[in-house]
């Protein structure tokens, strides 16, 4: 089952309003009943409320990975317009795998690597990415064939050079802080991380 909030008339006022019958209603029907079986068909879909709900989903994903390391090594792709919330994403992700120090945008440099522990982290954004030679000249395919976890913004911009996902990630704004988000894992490392997600009490 799957709920199409664009459709639903949840406009700020209603989310601010205070109803919590309809406010819990709608967390079961959309972050619990229905997510264990669609993660098994590697789909499902999410309401973030606020950048915490954004910042628990990261550590949740995080937590995942460092419970199978192999769920690490799998390339994430982030769906969305500007401001949506992609790099915010990103930057809670790193910060809980264990990055330190500053998380630059990659936005001019297209990608920035990064280290947790033993785990490579390269995030891209191909916002600006236009010349097809600059992926073998950048040697992005390498990167891309290397072990570690790989992210993506704007990935459409590099179609047809980056592989199948193992997890798309699709965020839309509803309002200032909240985001409806759709999870499409279509590979088997991606549905086993989507599993482990749904299976957590956070996520
Ligand atoms: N629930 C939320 N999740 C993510 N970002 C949010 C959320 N609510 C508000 N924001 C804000 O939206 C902005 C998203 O910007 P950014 O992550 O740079 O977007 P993108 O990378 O998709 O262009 C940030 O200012 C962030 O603080
Ligand atoms: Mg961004």
């Amino acid at each position: 089952m799957e709920v199409d909030t664009r459709h639903a008339d949840l406009g700020k006022s209603q989310f601010e309003t205070p109803c919590p019958y309809l406010r819990d209603k709608l967390n079961t029907i959309q972050n619990h009943d229905p997510i264990v079986g669609s993660s098994a068909a590697g789909r499902a879909t999410r309401v973030w409320r606020g950048e915490p709900d954004t910042e628990a989903f990261a550590a949740a994903l995080a937590a995942a990975m460092r419970a199978d390391p192999t769920l690490a090594n799998v390339y994430i792709e982030l769906h969305g317009d500007l401001g949506a919330g992609k790099t915010t994403l990103v930057r809670h992700l790193l910060r809980a795998l264990g990055v330190a120090g500053r998380i630059k945008s990659p936005t001019y440099a297209v990608v920035e690597p990064h280290e947790a522990g033993d785990l490579a982290i390269w995030h891209f954004d191909f916002y600006r990415f236009d010349d097809p030679r600059e992926w073998e000249d950048a040697g992005f395919r390498e990167l891309f064939a290397s072990t570690g976890l790989k992210i993506a913004e704007w990935p459409d911009k590099a179609a047809g050079h980056v592989p199948t996902a193992d997890l798309a990630i699709r965020i839309q704004a509803m309002t200032d802080d909240t985001r409806t988000v759709r999870l499409d894992a279509p590979t088997d490392a991606g549905r086993s991380l989507l599993l482990a997600l749904t299976a957590g009490p956070t996520a």
